[in-house]
């Protein structure tokens, strides 16, 4: 696995001032020694690129980033919250223990989010936030990314990603990049980019995305993208991976789901979450209720047996719930 982003132990601390340099992981010091596994198991899954087993529930591990800075693995993610729904939101996800928000110009709620992270208590430095510019802002990118960083209003923005590919995002990019290097945004990222969309943009730009956010879920796993992406030491995120607002209740009944649930006392929620975990891709469940944010960051005290990932990797359809 040829991951160049690595994992570190040091849960929220992405709040360094300057980036550190980047380093492979040394995957052999992996050993994932969650309390349930066996030691045939953590050898099966010593091909694990996150350090599951020093995350507790309520406190995800991060990752380092090929820019130098560290992500946490399990965050928040805010679309469709808006106005006091979603300030409460973000309140009450950093209080249970996140310290990863994902919003968008398209979600139409930074000024809540940069709200919610002001009002929260929990030091900015300690608290990741990343946003996204839609295509429709590539034209004029510097006003779109100033709009962004005054709505926020959080001082610098962790990571800024384009939200799709779209005319103009090689300028939306390198329009990003002048503000990386003026320490406005400190490390950048797309959505939606598959394995050519990312494999003709690398050529195009100077500063290497840290992550690439795609439709991720049991019935649309994304096999081919998701070891390609890494494999460019790019870190993956899934959005939807609960199936997307409107399709979860079908996933989260899944008998499959439900029955590997059942066997480890957990949620199916929390084993599609964990699941993703153990194959090296970063959640961001969204949720406006605090008992489900309270589940979908307790996570870390259970372990998926090779057999459990294969069924659940036996239920792909390559079912996409939204078009990009
Ligand atoms: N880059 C892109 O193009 C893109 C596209 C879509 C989404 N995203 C990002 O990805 C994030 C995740 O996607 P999403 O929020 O649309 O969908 P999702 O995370 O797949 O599902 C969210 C739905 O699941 C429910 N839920 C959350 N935790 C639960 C739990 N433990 N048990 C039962 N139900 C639970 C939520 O309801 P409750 O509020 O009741 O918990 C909500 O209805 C977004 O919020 C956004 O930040 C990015």
């Amino acid at each position: 696995m040829g991951a160049a982003f690595s994992m570190s132990a040091c849960s929220h601390g992405n709040g360094d001032p300057a980036p550190r340099e980047e380093i492979a992981p040394d995957i052999t010091e992996n050993t994932d020694t969650d309390k349930d596994s066996t030691p045939q198991d953590s050898m099966k899954t010593d091909t694990s690129i996150f350090p599951l087993s020093e995350g507790v529930n309520g406190q995800a591990p991060t990752i380092r980033l090929n820019s130098g800075y560290d992500m946490p693995i399990v965050g928040l993610g805010t679309y469709s919250l808006t106005g006091e729904v979603c300030v409460n939101s973000v309140k009450a996800a950093l209080g249970i223990g996140f310290r990863k928000i994902d919003t968008a110009h398209m979600y139409g709620n930074e000024v809540e989010v940069g709200r919610g992270v002001r009002e929260s208590g929990v030091p900015r430095e300690d608290i990741f936030v990343a946003t996204k510019i839609y295509p429709n802002q590539y034209s004029d990118p510097d006003k779109a990314i100033e709009e962004c960083i005054r709505k926020l209003d959080i001082g610098y923005v962790d990571l800024m990603l384009l939200h799709h590919p779209g005319a103009n995002d090689v300028k939306a990019y390198k329009a990003m990049e002048k503000y990386v290097k003026e320490g406005k945004i400190r490390s950048l990222g797309v959505s939606c980019y598959y394995i050519d969309e990312i494999d003709n943009f690398l050529d195009k730009v100077d500063i290497k995305p840290v992550s690439v956010q795609n439709e991720v879920h049991p019935y649309y796993q994304d096999l081919d993208v998701v070891p390609h992406i890494q494999s460019l030491g790019i870190a993956v995120e899934a959005w939807y991976p609960l199936g997307g607002r409107g399709h979860q209740k079908e996933l989260l009944s899944d008998p499959v789901l439900v029955e590997i649930a059942r066997r480890h006392g957990k949620s199916v929620a929390q084993v599609i979450l964990r699941w993703d975990l153990q194959r090296g891709v970063v959640v961001i469940p969204g949720s406006s209720n605090p008992s489900h944010m309270e589940e979908n960051i307790s996570i870390f005290d259970f372990h998926l047996s090779d057999e459990e990932m294969a069924r659940i990797e036996s239920l792909n359809r390559n079912e996409k719930h939204d078009w990009y």
